[in-house]
């Protein structure tokens, strides 16, 4: 079950916070923001029922099974967040440390800094490893290097590059699909969606089948999301509850947003939601072609570590953010901290307390100082991190930042200011050779 709790952000002064009442959405109104999102939509909200797609990456994952001790995913953005997150969210966190594992390491190669490729390359054995690249354009400077790179280094290891490679392309365009086809590499279809809504597309599917994730989990937490993404009762659209609070508190000057976990599994996710609220909302132009430079900086922040980091900055700097905070009820382990010291006044609220209560304390604790200082703040709350939960995430966020687009009147869905930096990127390497 996945929760918003709007308590915190009820109590701060009236100009920081949202009551209920500015909250509140008729059905008629929330009918007409969700027919205005899906006219926008490029299907990110029905991927979630492709179940071809399920069907051919479990088909491959159960082939290849075994054959591999190392994934090297290529690709950068949409291509890559969302992969590092299902990874470290839902396997062992020190994986490459584990002394058993039924299953492949992934490494995400999502920069084309020359010592990061060559320490990655460094712990590979070739003919164990297979290279995952992903790339919705096919046009990517990063992984179209990457693909030669490591084509040329299977080449002199001596193993074949189509039985150690594959893609995740759209069919038919650019050149990656190009070079892969010619190659006579496995070619698994991206999707309709762009890069950073394609995590529940076979982008975030593919590698996460090959670490052993149940992907048909995954999907069924997104699709109960979904269905609540469409449902015209505002008490059950989520999505849409969250949007609405994050566009009245940008209204009321609260221009960042932090998403802070306080599960190390998901610090990946806050960096994953980044992406989705930075590329989407920041737009120089809206549907109208006015000039309106709209935009909220995303930040992400770790509970407890940064609270040692941030906090007082959140409490004391300008009352210019809204910090959501996420809570997983279950943290899968229990640890108690041990009693060394009996009768030590000082270590008495330590002793015989778990970690699992430290942290829950801790997080309550930063909340009501975050309400006290006037700064609006809410807490996420889920049942556990696996899953069916992330997959609801996911889908929350997306339907979130689908109807922001929406409050907004801009378009989610492109990315010009990226677009150009990859255009000068071309212009100066020529100039450099
Ligand atoms: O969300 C997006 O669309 C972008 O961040 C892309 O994922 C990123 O630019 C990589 O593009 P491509 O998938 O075409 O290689």
């Amino acid at each position: 079950m996945i929760t918003l709790l709007t308590k915190q952000l009820h109590k701060v002064q009236a100009a920081h916070g949202l009551s209920k009442k500015e909250l509140a959405v008729s059905k008629k109104i929330l009918q007409k923001h969700i027919a205005g999102a899906l006219a926008r939509d490029q299907h990110f909200h029905n991927i979630v029922d492709d179940t071809e797609t399920v069907r051919i990456i479990e088909q491959y994952a159960a082939s290849v099974k075994g054959s591999y001790d190392h994934v090297v995913l290529c690709g950068i953005g949409g291509s890559a967040l969302g992969p590092i997150c299902l990874k470290e969210a839902l396997t062992h966190l020190y994986a490459a440390e584990q002394k058993e594992r039924n299953h492949p390491i992934l490494h995400v190669i999502d920069n084309v800094d020359p010592a990061m490729i060559a320490e990655v390359e460094s712990i590979l054995n070739f003919k164990r490893t297979l290279f995952l690249f992903i790339s919705k354009s096919g046009n990517t400077a990063e992984v179209l290097s990457m693909y030669l790179y490591f084509k040329a280094r299977c080449i002199k290891e001596g193993v074949p590059f189509s039985d150690h490679a594959l893609m995740v392309t759209h069919a038919g365009k650019g050149k990656l699909y190009e070079l892969g086809t010619k190659d006579e590499l496995p070619i698994i279809e991206h999707g309709p969606v762009g890069g950073r809504f394609a995590v529940l597309s076979s982008v975030g599917l593919l590698p996460a089948a090959l670490l052993g994730i149940n992907i048909k989990k995954l999907l069924k937490g997104a699709k109960q999301m979904r269905d609540k993404f469409l449902s015209i009762d505002p008490k059950q659209n989520l999505p849409f509850q969250m949007a609405n609070m994050q566009y009245l508190l940008t209204k009321k000057g609260k221009h960042i947003h932090v998403m802070m976990p306080y599960s190390q599994k998901l610090f990946r996710f806050a960096d994953w939601y980044r992406q989705l609220l930075a590329e989407s909302i920041g737009k120089e132009v809206n549907d109208k072609g006015k000039k309106v430079n709209i935009g909220i900086t995303p930040v992400k922040a770790l509970g407890t570590t940064d609270q040692h980091s941030q906090s007082q900055l959140y409490n004391e700097g300008p009352n210019n953010k809204f910090i959501m905070l996420v809570h997983a009820k279950s943290l899968h382990k229990t640890i108690r901290i041990p009693s060394l010291y009996k009768g030590d006044k000082s270590l008495a609220y330590l002793q015989g307390a778990t970690f699992n209560q430290l942290i829950d304390a801790e997080r309550e604790g930063t909340a009501d100082s975050y309400t006290a200082y006037n700064k609006p703040n809410i807490t996420i709350q889920i049942d556990k991190v696996d899953e069916v939960h992330l997959g609801g995430l996911f889908m929350l966020f997306e339907g979130a930042t689908a109807f922001l687009g929406e409050l907004f009147g801009i378009n989610a869905y492109n990315q010009p200011g990226v677009e150009l930096a990859k255009k000068r990127t071309v212009t100066y390497l020529k100039k450099k050779r």
